[in-house]
């Protein structure tokens, strides 16, 4: 028989080199995710990238005198170097910038060029450059991006649009009829409200002034709007519209979009409506997580530094406490679909009390017992009233566990583990074997049971290895199992009489909580000193000499007369500089009027080249300051100075 598929993506990752542990939570959910239907025989395939286009890219790499490439390259192999040391399993990495991806959104946009999905348009809206998104005047929040608050520019160009709008109620429709596609239900509540119920706006895919992207093949003055570029990447890496598809027909469609809940729109709503027009069929799953929280936000770089102490270098996490500690805080201690807080204490605490403490002590103990009373794992004695339990919580683990993580809810199948593991942690109280070791006709009783719990652990060994990745491993290896052993060794009662028993250093150490605190507020400072450091020789980069200022020539002067340039954001001055007039053309008409910029004092740079805009010289350059808001404010010398007086 077939093996049933099992497609799983994370989202690609902008390649910002701030990594914090917050962007290892999808990642590393859906390796749990990914490892466990591996294990139920299914024919997984994971795929991870990079999205490697647009703007802040290319500013990014504009600002350190760098092409895109080599700013990225660099970024891409720190990512991976992340997802190594967090044993994430994925089959495929994709970058944007791959040939056979950058092919692959080329056909798609041509597709749906050719279908009439895409047409041409003038657009004129607001663009978040951090975001790469694009908003309408009206779905500002005070002037500013709704996602992430900051500051957004307008933008005015010839663009190409994608018929989004005609696809509004097919998505209402997709939602009702497939409840599951959308989860938690939450989220769909929220595109709803949010967007769907106003109806949607077609969409800006093509852009003029970013070059960083893939160019289109109808039109190549334009380039790909970066989301069109990075969603696609969940079909390109299947070779959708290759000569060889096999793997997309084989994966597709997705069984699982794992994203974070800030990028749902793109997801639930763009992206089926994209694949609708392609006549594609769209994901089964797409599933909107919470965050990791530092005081209260979403964690992030800038975040991070405010706040005082935190350790949230997944580096620096790995490094101290191990890749098993890591992926478990991530794995259990957020409740699935919610947000959840991180601080160090809670990550010391959590992993102290269930790794250390409830796992630790289960499988020291046992193996010292063991050691002590017996040449290897006892044999299986005859069942009495405790141990059915006991026994019963093992055999029924699986069945638990599998269901929580077709929830994919991590936490829960964490928790099923760890009851039963604290469930043998009890039993050893209620057995009390120290005692039976004392009297020589309870050995038989002292073996089994030192058995039980020894296939305990084995059986919870097993069941963690989907989410712990190097501790499984070992707790098999030392009681002489198969370290590859599936869920098909689940059976209670596998476990060989005699299986020499190898004891384990205690694998997750215990921690002093306190002392533990204190050291890591140290690390952290010093952390952010060599950070701080490395940023300043950055800047430093971007300095400019005293000789090149003194080669911008800018003197002071009167605008005696104005005029608006017809469709466009320009205004036409004239401006005296001391007997001479300069005809100068300035994006300000959004902000000033022509009446208003009459008499006005300005500065202005005088030694640029002469250029031609919209059939008008402009022979020099108003210097203006942006406020908070966005508008501009031409800048004027304090004291009532000569026109033509020379700046210095
Ligand atoms: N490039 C886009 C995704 C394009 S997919 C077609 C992007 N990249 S990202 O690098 O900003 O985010 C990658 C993942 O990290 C997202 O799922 C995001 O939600 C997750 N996280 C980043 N910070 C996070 C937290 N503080 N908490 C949990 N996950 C968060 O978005």
């Amino acid at each position: 028989m077939k093996n049933k598929k099992y497609y799983i993506t994370t989202p690609i990752y902008y390649p910002s080199g701030n990594w914090h542990i917050g962007h290892c939570y999808t990642t590393v959910i859906c390796d749990a995710l990914a490892r466990f239907h591996k294990m139920l025989g299914e024919d997984v395939f994971f795929l991870t990238g990079t999205d490697e286009h647009g703007q802040k890219i290319e500013k990014e790499a504009k600002k350190r005198g760098v092409t895109p490439i080599q700013f990225i390259d660099p970024l891409v192999a720190e990512l991976k170097d992340m997802w190594r040391l967090l044993d994430i399993s994925y089959d495929r990495f994709i970058r944007t910038t791959d040939k056979d991806h950058e092919e692959c959104v080329k056909k798609i946009y041509q597709k749906l060029y050719d279908s009439g999905d895409i047409y041409k348009a003038e657009y004129s809206g607001y663009y978040c450059t951090p975001c790469e998104s694009m908003w309408t005047e009206a779905q500002l929040v005070g002037g500013k991006c709704p996602d992430c608050g900051r500051e957004v520019t307008l933008q005015k160009e010839e663009s190409y649009f994608f018929r989004l709008s005609k696809y509004a109620p097919k998505i209402l429709k997709l939602y009702k009829d497939n409840p599951e596609f959308l989860q938690p239900k939450s989220r769909v509540n929220e595109m709803v409200n949010n967007f769907l119920e106003a109806g949607l706006q077609d969409l800006c895919v093509s852009r003029t002034t970013v070059k960083w992207g893939v160019q289109l093949p109808f039109d190549k003055n334009h380039y790909a709007y970066v989301w069109i570029d990075a969603l696609s990447n969940y079909i390109s890496a299947l070779g959708y519209l290759s000569e060889d598809d096999s793997l997309y027909k084989k994966y597709w469609p997705a069984d699982l979009h794992m994203i974070g809940k800030e990028i749902v729109r793109f997801h639930a709503i763009i992206w089926p409506a994209i694949l609708m027009a392609l006549g594609e069929p769209v994901p089964k799953q797409v599933y909107g997580h919470g965050w990791l929280l530092i005081g209260g936000d979403k964690l992030s770089k800038s975040k991070q530094d405010a706040v005082k102490c935190e350790l949230t270098d997944p580096y620096e996490l790995v490094k101290r406490y191990g890749t098993d500690a890591v992926r478990y805080f991530l794995l259990r201690e957020i409740p699935f679909g919610s947000d959840g807080e991180y601080t160090n204490e809670r990550f010391l605490n959590r992993i102290n009390a269930d790794l250390a403490n409830d796992l630790g002590n289960l499988v020291s103990r046992t193996q010292a017992m063991i050691l002590q009373n017996f040449d290897g794992v006892p044999p299986r004695g005859k069942a009495e009233g405790v141990d059915g339990e006991l026994i019963a919580m093992a055999e029924g683990l699986f069945g638990k566990v599998k269901d929580a993580v077709e929830r994919l809810n991590a936490p829960d199948a964490l928790s099923e583990i760890f009851a039963v593991i604290s469930r043998a942690n009890k039993y050893i109280d209620e057995t009390t074997p120290w005692i039976l070791a004392k009297d020589p006709g309870k050995k038989q009783r002292l073996g089994a049971v030192l058995y039980n719990l020894a296939e305990t652990v084995r059986i919870c060994a097993v069941m963690l290895k989907p989410f712990l990745t190097k501790a499984p491993a070992l707790i098999l290896k030392s009681f002489s199992c198969d370290e590859n052993a599936g869920f098909e060794s689940l059976k209670f009662g596998v476990l060989k009489e005699g299986a020499k028993i190898e004891k384990l250093p205690p694998v997750f150490p215990r921690v002093d909580v306190k002392k533990e605190l204190a050291e890591v507020e140290k690390l952290v400072a010093s952390l952010k000193k060599t950070e701080t450091k490395t940023e300043m020789e950055e800047n430093k980069k971007e300095l400019i000499t005293i000789d090149d200022f003194a080669k911008v020539e800018m003197r002071v002067g009167t605008v005696t007369a104005c005029e608006p340039v017809k469709k466009s954001r320009l205004l036409h001055e004239t401006v005296s500089i001391g007997g001479k007039n300069l005809s100068v053309l300035s994006g300000i008409a959004e902000h000033y009027t022509a009446e208003e910029m009459v008499g006005k004092r300005v500065i202005v740079v005088t030694n640029l080249p002469p250029r031609e805009m919209k059939g008008i010289l402009s022979e020099g350059m108003i210097i203006c300051a942006q406020g908070p808001d966005g508008k501009l404010s031409v800048v004027a010398p304090e004291k009532d100075l000569p026109d033509g007086s020379l700046l210095s």
